[in-house]
């Protein structure tokens, strides 16, 4: 079968691999689409972050050249013996999520804090490919009434709808306002801490950072009241200096975020009621022969996309 298989940074190939098959507690997945997230970005451009390349991933052994893609739908096509929770032919996203079975972070419901951290598509083959298997656990099944398309979203839809929404891509800024944002502020033109503080009369009660760079730590801390809480979502490529006085002075709360815990099923439930119009980010599906240039560098280069789907039968 065809994969998109990560070998070094800026080296994303679509070449032919071994179709897997699954273990006694693993399920095999026929993916229908597959979702390019911000963390395929930081593999393409200046990987390896999470991809196992000096040793291999110790809950599987996998190193080295990687099929990226952990934000997939799709039909089951082959359960392990141990498996219960789904049969073949059931329609499902997967919580790509490894679990480590001795980490004491599984027995106190934690299961995100679990280590080594490891996920599909990055410590194991993920879904830029017609086949992959994965752990039974990480499977969910979806409503007949979902699309496979709207499924893939449900990895990545998170939040309230009463935001505001800061960006540098006016076409990000436009879809934010499609999906239920009140406020929008672009931060190349405009003061973002004085808007926020205007608008949410002296500071936002939370700051959630999707972008990790200097600017958008700095700006957000400022635009929080004080007492707020900064909620850290960005895999940042580099460290950010760190004003500790003023985060003592203000009350400021300071939180990472890693991954999902129990939040699957909600944000199924979500979608399938219409109340998150998370198809409405979807700004291309192409062809996973075209993954890098459509793909890859399409997101790199240019701002007018948000959401791109790979539709692997396409
Ligand atoms: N913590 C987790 O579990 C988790 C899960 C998924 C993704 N991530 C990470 O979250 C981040 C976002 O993922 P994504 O899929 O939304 O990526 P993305 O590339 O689609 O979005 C990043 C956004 O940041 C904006 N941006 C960049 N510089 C900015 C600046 N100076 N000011 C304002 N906006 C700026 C970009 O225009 C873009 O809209 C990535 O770093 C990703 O690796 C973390």
């Amino acid at each position: 079968m065809k994969a998109a298989r990560w070998h070094a940074a800026k080296d994303i190939r679509v070449e032919e691999t071994e179709i897997p098959t699954a273990g006694q507690k693993q399920v095999k997945i026929e993916v229908q689409f597959t979702g390019i997230c911000g963390s395929d970005l930081h593999e393409y451009t200046h990987g390896p972050m999470l991809i196992p390349v000096d040793k291999p991933y110790s809950l599987n052994g996998h190193q080295g050249v990687t099929t990226l893609g952990h934000e997939f739908s799709g039909i089951v096509s082959e359960v392990g013996k141990g498996v219960t929770n789904v049969k073949v032919g059931d329609r499902v996203v997967v919580e790509p999520l490894f679990k480590n079975p001795e980490s004491p972070f599984i027995a106190n419901g934690e299961y995100n804090l679990s280590e080594p951290l490891g996920f599909v598509g990055l410590t194991s083959n993920g879904g830029f490919a017609k086949y992959t298997v994965v752990e039974d656990y990480m499977v969910h099944k979806i409503p007949d009434s979902m699309s496979f398309e709207q499924g893939v979203q449900a990895t990545i839809a998170a939040g309230s709808p009463n935001v505001i929404v800061v960006d540098v891509a006016d076409k990000r800024l436009e879809k934010a306002t499609e999906v239920g944002a009140t406020h929008v502020i672009n931060g190349k033109t405009e003061d973002i801490p004085a808007q926020v503080k205007k608008l949410t009369n002296g500071g936002a009660d939370v700051y959630l950072d999707a972008a990790g760079v200097q600017a958008t730590y700095e700006n957000g801390l400022k635009s929080l009241r004080n007492g707020g809480t900064a909620v850290l979502v960005a895999l940042f490529g580099k460290p950010v200096t760190h004003d500790a006085f003023d985060q003592v002075v203000r009350e400021i709360t300071i939180k990472g975020i890693i991954a999902y815990r129990n939040i699957f099923p909600q944000v199924i439930a979500l979608i399938d009621s219409g109340r998150m119009p998370v198809e409405k980010l979807v700004t291309q599906k192409i062809k996973l022969d075209n993954i890098v240039a459509d793909g890859f560098e399409a997101l790199v280069s240019n701002p007018s996309q948000v959401k791109i789907l790979v539709d692997i039968n396409g």
